[in-house]
């Protein structure tokens, strides 16, 4: 199978149709057949559920070309279990997760084309969306819904790649207690617009938002988990007493990569801002991000630095994302 004529190491993460994607139907109270399409488009009632109430979720996994050639998908099952966690807050009827699996295994294996080659360092995007396309006027759940895949050859996420990026702190929530913050509905990207506008208007490259109800501990950015290590070499991973963070497939990966591979101590803990300016290095991590590197975070006229101020990642981040990667791309044998 020949390979698409791209220029691999110049993509960024943008949207560049391929030649399937997967759809599948939901009505009468069941899911359909579902298969593969050439249709990129979808076409919707005025009056579907996700036009007026955001009835909608999606995920993100990534597609990896080895070392032999061969293409592999880094943990989908834990993507469908997510997607059905997201779609029952939802009221929205989960796609059978054995189903999930199969339907990107198939538009992954009908793009192959298009999965980056072993070592360019970009990958093929997975994107699963569901979405209510029943008519509702009232506020209701819909009766109607569709599951797609759409997959996409990307790069780096954060423009630089691996450069320490500098976000701030933003004076927005992204997540009330006990509500949607820990699924991944899109009405959470929705209202981070505004605030990403905002920050990047002023330079920065991402916020970071704190617990809504007292301003206190650190949640995530909305793109992406934050993960620190401290002075003494753990690896500290924020929790939220409020159920307020996403719980992201990559973060779990990193913490059984940090305490099973590389011996080190993890500790899941609530983080208070205010000491994270004892924190010697910071990165985001996601199916997206990876882990990128934090340099520094801004918040008013304060300002904490990672990593001495260096231009670069930091030694734990480093040895983290190489690990990670590795297993992603068949060069690191993960732990059974
Ligand atoms: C991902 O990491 O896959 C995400 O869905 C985050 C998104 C903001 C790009």
């Amino acid at each position: 199978m020949e390979k698409k004529d791209i220029d691999w190491g110049e993509l960024t993460f943008s949207y560049q149709p391929c030649d399937y994607s997967y759809v599948c139907d939901y009505e009468n109270g069941a899911w359909g057949e579902g298969g593969l399409t050439a249709d990129h488009t979808v076409t919707l009632s005025e009056c579907a559920g996700i036009l007026h109430y955001c009835q909608e979720c999606f995920e993100g996994l990534k597609a990896y070309t080895t070392e032999d050639g061969s293409i592999v998908c880094f943990r989908p099952d834990l993507n469908a279990r997510r997607m059905a966690d997201s779609a029952e807050r939802l009221v929205m009827p989960p796609f059978p997760e054995d189903r999930f699996v199969d339907a990107v295994r198939q538009v992954v294996a009908a793009n192959a084309a298009w999965v980056p080659p072993f070592g360019s360092g970009a990958t093929l995007y997975v994107r699963p969306v569901m979405f209510a396309t029943g008519e509702v006027i009232g506020v209701r759940p819909a009766d109607r819904y569709q599951f797609r895949i759409l997959v996409t050859p990307v790069g780096p996420y954060f423009k630089g790649g691996v450069k320490p990026i500098t976000i701030c702190v933003s004076e927005y929530d992204r997540a009330a207690p006990h509500g949607t913050g820990n699924i991944k509905a899109g009405l959470n990207y929705a209202m981070s617009l505004y605030p990403y506008e905002k920050a990047h208007e002023r330079g920065f490259s991402e916020n970071l938002y704190l617990d809504s109800a007292t301003r206190t501990y650190v949640e995530e950015t909305g793109g992406a988990n934050v993960l620190f290590v401290d002075g003494e070499g753990r690896l500290v991973v924020p929790q939220s007493a409020t159920d307020s963070i996403l719980p992201s497939i990559t973060r779990r990966s990193l913490v059984s990569v940090a305490r099973d591979m590389l011996g080190m101590e993890v500790v899941e803990r609530p983080v208070r801002f205010d000491e994270v300016d004892g924190f010697v290095e910071c990165g985001l991590c996601g199916t997206a991000a990876v882990i990128s590197p934090v340099g520094r975070i801004v918040a008013g006229d304060h300002e904490v630095v990672f990593n001495g101020g260096a231009d670069e990642m930091g030694p734990v981040m480093t040895r983290l994302r190489d690990t990670l990667t590795g297993i992603q791309a068949g060069t690191v044998e993960a732990p059974e």
